[in-house]
């Protein structure tokens, strides 16, 4: 399956997926869902399962975006960790905060269930182990927090059952699960269609309009009329900068090292570091296992190491797993972390009647964009939902660690700013290689500039449309990358994934640009919301 969201691939990806039609002309609907990743689809099959038409829509295949990318822990272990999530929003909600993670797994077991979806899908148990220098007080800390929350089971152990080199305290988290996100989606995707529902693919939605109706328009111009508009998109398109604020972007890494059958035990893994690293097994073969690691995030768009990331991801694996195989996967994904450590999920905080978001996934998509779905579900069908305030995209963040979080992360989107003063990374493009990119001044401003394979000089501008901040070159994903909000364009300046809504303006320069280079592609805008 080609992706739609960098080089890399993933695991999951090399199979192909159910190939749909792009939309041809206006449809109705009660619900049009704009995203066919696991939020968009979980939430067109739960509106379906209680009587709604829904038509589905995205700009490229199902599962082509971060859910490919995903690992796909299914785990009620909260990446925040219980402790902050306490200090952040108090014990009732943090009890909701497991509670939601909880049903959501036995949602998607359920579903699985039901609808008979092969896609490896296993309860299994997860370890948060000390990582080197930590004391045992943390984990202590995390369980009382835990147990406090309502997780149930939860269990200090001295040691990693099963695994040689991890003779180190953790945490035993039972009821956990794994199974392979796009074999999920295809299953949801096919039980949505055979009920009615549709789902059209390669079909870009340019505009969003909340009302009644609402109108979702493409960018090959047809509409669709809904009573209901759920943006399901990885990162709003649709929030204004306010959400944006509230969110940061992180690139992750992960990598797949190949291991004999049964040599480390089936579980979910992670520890303690700061930023942590997660891991779990995927069958590969009947001798073989991978053992898939990841962690080494950073802000997007704010380091060149990703090379040497792998590198440690891969010293980490043989010295915390002995593994001693070869690494035959590499990728990277886009983790959008919300400043209080829970995601967004409901009405759109502008004023766009009718339109829901889902985003802030926390590093734990899977689960999030399953209660996405719950609870989106809930609020269109006019049902209360517990977990509704909780999740709310405007809600304010009051607290002091979040307040200051808030302060942190926005400074540091001001500080990406003087990149507008700083050198080009390059002052001749013969020290770009081929299929590579790089900044380079021009004048009082900045131009990314990308040689395709061929050497070909291709020209744009590095300024980001969303709100104005420089690009970077990220060299594994071959991307221009925002270092501000996380948008992310290919290398000829077209979307990958918002906030930004148009692509980087293609610029002719005298004696750089190659005849080849010359801009050549129609506008392919993201979506946008707009009240009626
Ligand atoms: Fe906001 Fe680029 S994503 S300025």
């Amino acid at each position: 399956m080609p992706s739609d969201s960098g080089a890399t691939t993933s695991p999951w990806m090399h199979e192909r997926a159910e190939g749909f039609a792009p939309l041809e002309n206006d449809v109705r609907a009660d619900v049009c869902v704009v995203g066919a990743g696991i939020t968009g689809l979980t939430t067109a099959y739960l509106l379906q399962r209680v009587g709604r038409a829904v038509v589905v829509l995205d700009a490229g295949a199902i599962g082509s975006g971060e859910t490919g990318r995903t690992t796909a822990h299914l785990s009620n272990a909260l990446d925040e960790g219980y402790c902050n999530l306490e200090r952040l929003h108090g014990e009732r909600a943090t009890r909701l905060a497991a509670e939601s993670h909880t049903a959501a797994i036995d949602q998607i077991e359920a579903i699985v269930n039901q609808e008979g979806i092969e896609c490896d899908f296993e309860r299994l148990d997860g370890y948060l182990f000390l990582a080197r220098g930590d004391s045992a007080e943390k984990l202590e800390d995390e369980l009382g927090a835990a147990v406090r929350a309502g997780v149930a089971d939860v269990r200090l152990l001295p040691r990693v059952p099963g695994v040689q080199s991890l003779a180190v305290p953790c945490m035993h988290f039972p009821r956990q699960a794994q199974f392979h996100p796009l074999r999920y989606l295809e299953g949801l995707a096919r039980a949505l269609v055979r009920d009615g529902g549709r789902v059209f693919t390669g079909t870009r939605v340019a505009e969003v309009r909340g009302g009644k109706p609402c109108r979702a328009v493409t960018e090959s111009g047809h509409t669709v009329h809904a009573d209901s508009i759920v943006v399901a998109t990885n990162v709003p398109v649709n929030g204004g900068l306010v959400i944006h604020t509230k969110l940061s972007a992180y690139r992750t890494y992960v990598i797949g090292v190949r291991i004999p059958r049964g040599s480390v035990p089936r579980a979910l893994y992670w520890d303690t570091e700061e930023p942590y690293h997660y891991a779990r097994l995927q069958r590969e073969s009947d001798s073989h296992d991978l053992l898939i690691v990841g962690g080494e995030d950073h802000r997007t768009g704010q380091a060149h190491d990703t090379r040497q990331r792998f590198e440690r991801l891969e010293a980490w694996a043989r010295r915390r797993f002995g593994a001693d195989g070869p690494v035959v996967w590499r990728w990277s994904g886009q983790v959008m972390e919300p400043v209080d450590g829970l995601a967004f999920i409901g009405r759109n905080p502008l004023d766009a009647p009718h339109v829901y978001i889902a985003t802030g996934d926390a590093g734990q998509g899977m689960t999030h964009g399953t209660i996405a779905g719950m609870l989106v579900r809930d609020l269109i069908c006019g049902k209360e939902n517990p977990w509704a305030a909780l999740y709310d995209p405007g809600r304010k963040v009051l607290r002091g660690s979040a307040v200051r979080r808030y302060a942190r992360e926005n400074l540091n989107v001001a500080r990406q700013y003087a990149r507008y003063v700083r050198r080009g990374e390059v002052s001749h493009v013969e020290q770009i290689a081929p299929g590579s990119g790089a900044l380079m001044r021009h004048g009082p401003g900045k131009i990314a500039v990308y040689r395709d394979p061929a050497g070909s000089v291709h020209t744009y501008s590095a300024v980001c449309p969303h709100a104005r901040c420089i690009v970077r070159w990220n060299e594994t994903e071959e991307s221009w990358d925002c270092p501000c909000h996380g948008s992310r364009f290919d290398p000829h300046g077209h979307v990958i994934c918002g906030p930004a809504n148009a692509r980087l303006e293609p610029v002719y320069i005298e004696g750089i640009t190659d005849a080849g280079g010359l801009p050549e592609l129609p506008e392919r805008p993201g979506p946008r919301t707009r009240p009626n």
